[in-house]
């Protein structure tokens, strides 16, 4: 019982926009549990499962540099099964980092995830992460379901900038639902699993989970007053699938000062950001001289790209401009330098992104395989430097994360990456036939990591690797 065809109708931007709850506790405890959720302006509300009874959960915000930790207890349904939590774009242990077949977090039962925020001893740059369920072949469930929640890691440094800040600094979660007559989520999840299926007559999991309505922080089309000032706008593609090409309605640009891994070591004027699932933007918009005016926030379709991206026409929300503003805000046109690494002068390891066949079917793979957390891929010794390539050999284009590391982006089919593209990083696009080479040294923690598409179909569908580093 989904949505009917078609597209939603144009939407009338109903509801304020909700700000997550902010947790700034050098101890949090965080109950996951079933909760009734406003998704919709009017009619029933959601039953989700949420991160402390909301969708997106609370906002951690941590100083960098403060060891923190977060205490998530399941309570939810038993039929939900154990969870697993990773703070993605997060440098920890390999116990913390949300593993998706150990260390996980029974029913009734609570685990302690600690973050250093500190690398080598030293303070990580200023962030725009998130946190989300991370469950081997349930991943793109539970997140559909309302498991994700956002996480800011800030600086002193940061703040000296100048920057749009306390109320001109607004996290927008993004992603798209579906749902039923009643206001309810639909269930696209008919198997266990690609494990499932690999070993049952099961029902193919699913594929392409892509919901008809596009939700800010939890919500159907809000929108948000703001005064005729500039804002720091944190975008965040949480969604399954789908990606979102992102414009304002007026051609106003989009000033892009960060990834959500750092800061850009420059600002850089965008007319549209795409981004794919995990992607992040930090953005400053600049809504001066629009008092009494309407900005509308967009996605559009991609006519450069080939199938995959699932960037699509849509209105996502409205921006109010009313009042006047009283602000010193600035963009300073050089933001944070990126520290130097010694990048290898050839590449110690290509990981491939395909499609593989065998006597099942086909499923998508990496480097021909599916996932297996019995498996290590590859070993990396700490204290070295690795350059890493990532390569997409599919028609269709794909989401890539890496854990642990912060990642140089050394170069984009051989090529200088683009501006947006020379900060740090932890997921990038790849569209068909492209290769990206990453470089990073991988400092602290010995341990097995992930690396996976993060389009979460995929990933439960066995495009999911690890690697252990040693040493
Ligand atoms: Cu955001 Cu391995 O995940
Ligand atoms: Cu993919």
């Amino acid at each position: 019982t989904g949505e009917g065809g078609g597209v939603p109708a144009p939407p009338t931007f109903e509801q304020a926009l909700r700000i997550p709850k902010v947790l700034t506790g050098r101890h949090i405890t965080i109950p996951m549990k079933r909760a009734q959720v406003r998704v919709m302006p009017t009619g029933p509300k959601t039953w989700m499962w949420t991160y402390g009874g909301s969708f997106p959960g609370p906002t951690i915000k941590r100083p960098t540099g403060s060891l923190t930790t977060v205490t998530f207890v399941n309570d939810l349904p038993a039929k939900a099964g154990a969870m697993t939590v990773h703070q993605h774009g997060g440098h920890q242990s390999s116990a913390d980092d949300g593993q998706p077949a150990t260390y996980l977090i029974g029913h009734g039962a609570r685990r302690t995830y600690t973050y250093p925020l500190r690398e080598r001893g030293r303070p990580e740059p200023a962030a725009f992460r998130f946190y989300h369920d991370h469950r081997m072949d349930r991943t793109a469930e539970n997140n559909w379901r309302g498991l994700q929640g956002m996480f800011l890691v800030t600086d002193e440094r940061e703040k000296r900038l100048g920057l749009p800040h306390g109320a001109y600094d607004v996290p927008l979660h993004l992603t798209d639902r579906s749902f039923t007559a009643d206001n309810q989520l639909t269930d696209p999840f008919p198997g266990g699993g690609m494990h499932a299926w690999m070993t049952g007559p099961q029902a193919p999991p699913n594929d392409a989970t892509v919901g008809k309505r596009i939700l800010v922080n939890g919500q159907f089309a809000p929108y948000l007053e703001v005064k005729p000032g500039q804002y720091r706008l944190r975008l965040l593609n949480a969604s399954t699938f789908s990606a979102y090409d992102l414009t304002l309605s007026d051609g106003r640009p989009l000033t892009q000062i960060g990834t959500g891994t750092a800061l850009l070591p420059r600002s850089v004027e965008r007319d549209d950001v795409l981004l794919g699932p995990a992607q992040r933007a930090d953005v400053v918009v600049d809504f001066s001289g629009l008092e009494g005016q309407d900005v509308i926030l967009s996605t559009v379709p991609r006519t450069d790209t080939t199938e995959g991206t699932g960037s699509r026409s849509a209105a996502i929300m409205q921006f109010r401009v009313r009042g006047s503003a009283r602000q010193h805000a600035r963009v300073p046109d050089r933001l944070r330098a990126v520290p130097a690494i010694d990048v290898p002068q050839k590449v110690d390891k290509v990981w491939t992104f395909g499609l593989t066949k065998d006597s099942h079917g086909s499923f998508w793979s990496i480097d021909g395989r599916m996932f297996d957390p019995d498996r290590v891929d590859y070993r990396v010794r700490r204290g070295t430097t690795q350059l890493w390539r990532l390569r997409n050999t599919t028609t269709m284009t794909h989401y890539v994360h890496l854990h642990e590391e912060q990642w140089h982006t050394v170069s984009r089919n051989g090529k200088r990456p683009p501006p947006w593209e020379r900060g740090l990083e932890d997921t990038w696009r790849l569209d068909p036939g492209e290769y990206v080479d990453v470089a990073a040294t991988f400092t602290d923690h010995p341990g097995r990591f992930m690396v996976h598409c993060h389009m979460l179909d995929h990933e439960d569908h066995g495009m999911m690797a690890q690697f252990e580093v040693v040493g």
